[in-house]
């Protein structure tokens, strides 16, 4: 299976991506992980994206696709893959069917997960994330038992630098501009799949195994 995951930001995305791991075997590509790591290690991409992240824009194409198109020459992708906040824009969306294109292995399905703004709001500024094993938490709807200790290894819990109130608020109006488009992109190409992605993360994730077969 080789999947995009669409959505706003907060939409749950990589929290459905880390289940689906689990499932299927598949390794999840998040762009905004393999971008947060470069800023970490201080390397100089991660210089050039951190200022951009920290303003809730998109970081370069030129950079996104060179990323993207180095990680699927792995061999962990020749089973599929789960592509999470990426492709990002109509540039994208395009450069990655020209890529698949070429290796003769065109994208499964674009499934959207579907969710209310009020509740986007909420998921990004109570969002907690483990800075060993990644593990995420919310502070209004999924806490850890210890405050800022993951229940799963015993890691700091952090919070992202982009889940400000402006950065959400930009991240959001990007989202809209250039990300929402994608649905009928994917739309028109016959593989777009839906999820409302409000509720229970297992019931949501029950649904999505509902969709994928
Ligand atoms: P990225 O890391 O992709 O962030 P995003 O798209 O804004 O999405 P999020 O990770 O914030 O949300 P999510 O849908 O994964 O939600 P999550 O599962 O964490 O990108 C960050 C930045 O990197 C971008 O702004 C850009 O600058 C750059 N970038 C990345 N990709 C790029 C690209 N392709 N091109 C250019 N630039 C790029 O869940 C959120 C919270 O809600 C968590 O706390 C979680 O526990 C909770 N939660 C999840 N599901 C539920 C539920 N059902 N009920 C209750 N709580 C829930
Ligand atoms: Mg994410």
């Amino acid at each position: 299976m080789r999947l995009v995951l669409l959505g706003a930001p907060g939409a749950g995305k990589g929290t459905q991506a880390k289940k689906l791991i689990e499932k299927y075997s598949i390794p999840q590509i998040s762009t905004g992980d393999i971008l947060r790591k470069a800023v970490a290690d201080g390397t100089p991409l991660g210089k050039e994206a951190k200022a951009v992240m920290d303003k809730g824009e998109l970081v370069s194409d030129k950079i996104v696709l060179g990323l993207v198109e180095e990680r699927l020459k792995q061999d962990d992708c020749k089973k599929g893959y789960i592509l999470d906040g990426f492709p990002r824009n109509t540039a994208q969306a395009e450069a990655l069917d020209g890529i698949l294109t070429k290796i003769g292995a065109p994208l499964t399905v674009a499934l959207s997960v579907d969710v209310d703004m009020d509740i986007l709001l909420k998921r990004l500024t109570g969002r907690r994330t483990c800075k060993n094993c990644q593990q995420m938490y919310n502070v209004y709807f999924s806490k850890s038992a210890k405050e800022n200790v993951c229940d799963k290894c015993g890691g700091e819990l952090f919070q992202r630098d982009d889940d400000k109130e402006a950065t959400i608020k930009k991240r959001l109006d990007v989202y809209e501009a250039q990300t929402a488009p994608l649905m009928d992109y994917y739309k028109k190409k016959g593989i777009l799949k839906s999820v409302a992605g409000m509720g229970n993360i297992d019931e949501i994730f029950n649904k999505v195994c509902a969709l994928l077969g």
